[in-house]
């Protein structure tokens, strides 16, 4: 019996899915799994399969992040991907426990290395069980998903998920390694988001090609990699505030982690000497940084049109990822990741 199989339905999902509208005005995360609400009940059975363990310390902490579970962004993107031909090829479901245990495991690794202590409302492995239990969970995930994709047994998909995990931990690496530096070239930016967060989607959607749509492989890594980009790049235009401010909630983490993103890079060439003082102090090891200094940052950052200048960029990506689109047959699955960009687009709204 999965150890997830109860209470996790995505029933909510469940709304005429296959003739559901997908409003462009407001897109929503279940309007985008609607099409394949099914599916994602099955992977979240399906993880809780490959995850059991005889020992029940580890199902205790595998239950743990079950419940903590995310969007199942990646395993929709994947079965999407896999609905852009005729006919699915049921391995989606495997394939997506594969990819979404991949994910969850480089998130209890990197909230054990940022020294987080809570995701998505629920605490961290690390600060429930410690830092021990982190490194070795991470490990346990990520040997399961391999595992279970070995048990697939196709070369194929094997190699693109070992390629992915070495891009995550390449991702990884370059943000300790820039940790506390004011790395100014973009460049190092876009490598690196490129790495730790377009690399996973794109793989998901290149895993729903492998199986279900060979001929439409590129176009759908591509859209993926894109789609990952625009992701990333909205993701760090929150830590700055999005769009609309909102008074009280938490920003500046990633300043306070000492991490440089894209809305801090665009404005750095048109700051003014006190400002510029201001943002090598933040960076300055010889200089404790006070939450009245990082809150100057993001005000900064705002006033010289970080904010937009980000979502420009990602923008850019977003009709991109939906250009990638073009040459694919018109299907209902091609309609919704149409959709999946106006919804990454929209995150802080
Ligand atoms: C989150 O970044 C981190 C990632 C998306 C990648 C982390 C990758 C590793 C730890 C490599 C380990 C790989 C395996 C296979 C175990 P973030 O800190 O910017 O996001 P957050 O705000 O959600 O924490
Ligand atoms: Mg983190």
């Amino acid at each position: 019996m999965p150890a997830c199989s109860s209470g996790v339905k995505l029933a909510n999902m469940r709304r005429g899915a296959a003739q559901q509208e997908v409003d462009r005005t407001r897109p929503s995360l279940t309007a985008i799994q609607g099409l394949v609400h099914d599916v994602l009940d099955s992977v979240l059975a399906h993880m809780g399969a490959v995850l059991e363990a005889d020992v029940p310390f580890i199902n205790e902490v595998s239950f743990h992040l079950q419940r903590m579970r995310g969007k199942l962004f990646r395993p929709a993107l994947l079965a999407l991907a896999n609905r852009t031909e005729e006919r699915p090829d049921d391995r989606e479901v495997a394939l997506g426990a594969v990819i979404e245990i991949i994910h969850m495991a480089t998130l209890v690794h990197d909230d054990s290395i940022d020294r987080s202590s809570m995701r998505r409302g629920r605490p961290t492995l690390n600060s429930r069980w410690g830092h021990k239990v982190s490194v070795i969970m991470g490990d346990y995930l990520y040997s399961r998903a391999m595992t279970e994709i070995t048990r697939i047994g196709d070369l194929e998909l094997i190699e693109l998920a070992a390629r992915v995990t070495n891009d995550l931990t390449i991702g990884e690496m370059v943000e300790i390694a820039h940790h506390g530096q004011l790395v100014e070239d973009p460049r190092q930016y876009f490598f690196l988001i490129e790495k730790k967060t377009a690399s996973l989607i794109s793989t998901a959607c290149e895993m729903g090609a492998v199986i279900g749509a060979r001929e439409q492989r590129e176009p759908l890594k591509e859209y993926g990699r894109r789609l990952g980009m625009a992701f990333q790049l909205i993701d760090d235009l929150m830590d700055y505030g999005g769009e609309q401010a909102v008074m009280g909630k938490p920003v500046g983490t990633d300043l306070r982690e000492g991490q440089v993103t894209f809305p801090l890079l665009a404005v750095l060439p048109h700051l003014s000497p006190a400002e510029r003082r201001c943002v090598n102090a933040v960076f300055d090891p010889q200089e404790q940084a006070t939450s009245d200094d990082i809150q100057r940052i993001v005000d900064v950052v705002r006033e010289r049109g970080g904010i937009e200048a980000t979502r420009r960029v990602a923008r850019e990506y977003a009709d991109r990822a939906r250009e990638a689109l073009v040459g694919l047959p018109s299907t209902p699955a091609r309609e919704v990741m149409d959709a999946a960009v106006d919804y990454v687009l929209a995150r802080d709204r």
